[in-house]
């Protein structure tokens, strides 16, 4: 048997990773533009980093972190998502000592899920986090940039925005109680996975995709109806400056997300071309989740998006417009070619050879790489020390000096 990635996991080559080099291209030019500053985090933490945040009843924590004890017995897991670790990172660098602190990061996250398309046990996530500032300009200001990117890099892809909000963390507490006797008196109308959620984490029952459980989630009482005045305020706020920026949006207010360091805003946009695993970027505010991890008492906003599911939907990058493919046609002409080989590489054009010293094939091969020149060192060529050079897309072709062979290419 040939020898295979573990489960959930998957090299990246060829197509994909032009797509994903150019995801993080698109990424970091719109980063600049709205002044985010580039983070890298260690890619595992001390599991508690973890644990508490993310709610020690959610799924990501319960069932799908890659914990593991070091040889020195302490606690380490691969990180599963990069909120946490960009604050723990803010807070060990002193970066809130300067506020608004505007950072994001791009890597791999770990999460032991079944896999199926668009949901993977090493994916890559984009995270923008913007810790410090309570004003509602912070969240339009990263569902702009979000929309941004998502239209940049698809802009063929139909994909809506939805929006919630949750309230301060006291109405939160009140709403929990609320749909946990809503849902214990109606039990026996869940599911089994929705059930153990009950007394636990019954706003995460809102989340359920299993059908048995829809009915009972359409008739639950809504957040909406319990937000305080100032929280209201806000959202209404958040509605009338994403209106300005012509940023469409649908209200969802089942919109609960699945961690559970979350209050007011949330968001997620999501694409129906994509199956079950739809939601291109997810988000919102966390109030309290800086503090609780050791920093000070500042609130926080951000997102996360998966590259893979983006890569997934993504045209083809053309790369390689001006390749430039060596036909060598004899061993003891390399050194004539490495001239003009060295010369096109200190001037930034991609050259390839393919090492088998024979017309046709080297022609094959600068069809398929769809090369835009072949530049061919025969006995004639050596002989009289030139390169014949032909241009594949106009069929125009020269016998040139080396000096020459820059201005037939450019
Ligand atoms: P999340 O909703 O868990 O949020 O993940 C955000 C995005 O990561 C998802 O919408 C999806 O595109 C991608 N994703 C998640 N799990 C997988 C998977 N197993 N395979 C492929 N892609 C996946 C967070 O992670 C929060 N930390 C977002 C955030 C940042 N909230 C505030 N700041």
């Amino acid at each position: 048997m040939k020898i295979q990635p573990v489960r959930g996991t998957h090299d990246v080559f060829g197509k994909n990773i032009s797509k994903y080099n150019k995801i993080c291209e698109e990424v970091d030019r719109i980063a600049r533009l709205f002044s985010f500053l580039e983070i890298q985090t260690p890619i595992f933490e001390s599991t508690n980093l973890f644990s508490k945040p993310l709610g020690e009843a959610s799924d990501v924590v319960l069932k799908e972190m890659y914990t593991f004890l070091d040889k020195s017995g302490d606690s380490l897991t691969l990180r599963p998502e990069y909120t946490t670790p960009i604050i723990r990172a803010a807070i060990s660098n002193n970066l809130i000592n300067s506020l608004p602190c505007k950072l994001f990061g791009i890597g791999p996250m770990f999460r032991r899920e079944r896999p199926q398309k668009g949901r993977y046990r090493q994916f890559s996530q984009i995270n923008f986090e913007n810790f410090g500032t309570e004003d509602t300009l912070a969240d339009v200001e990263l569902i702009h940039l979000a929309n941004k990117i998502l239209k940049s890099l698809l802009p063929n892809i139909k994909i809506n925005l939805y929006l919630n909000s949750l309230g301060d963390k006291d109405t939160l507490k009140i709403y929990k109680n609320k749909l946990s006797i809503y849902f214990k008196q109606n039990k026996r109308f869940l599911s089994k996975e929705s059930q153990s959620k009950v007394e636990s984490n019954p706003i995460r029952i809102l989340d359920s995709k299993i059908s048995e459980d829809k009915n009972l989630i359409s008739k639950a009482p809504l957040l909406i109806e319990f937000l305080s005045k100032d929280a209201l305020r806000k959202y209404e706020d958040i509605k009338k400056l994403l209106k300005k920026l012509n940023i469409n949006y649908f209200e969802d207010n089942s919109l609960v997300r699945g961690l559970d360091y979350y209050c007011h805003t949330v968001f997620e946009f999501k694409t129906s071309s994509l199956g079950s695993q739809d939601t291109l970027i997810g988000g919102g505010r966390y109030d309290g989740l800086i503090k609780s991890l050791g920093g000070k008492d500042i609130p926080g906003i951000g997102w996360a998006g998966g590259i893979e599911r983006i890569i997934l939907l993504m045209n083809n990058v053309s790369d390689n417009l001006n390749l430039i493919h060596f036909a060598i046609l004899h061993e003891k002409f390399k050194e004539h070619a490495l001239l003009a080989y060295n010369l096109l590489i200190d001037n930034n054009y991609s050259v390839y050879w393919n090492f088998k010293y024979n017309l046709k094939k080297s022609l094959s091969k600068a069809s398929e790489s769809k090369a835009r020149f072949i530049l061919i060192i025969g006995e004639e060529e050596f002989k009289i020390k030139k390169f014949k050079i032909k241009d594949l897309k106009t069929g125009h072709q020269k016998l040139v000096n080396i000096d020459s062979i820059l201005k037939f290419v450019k």
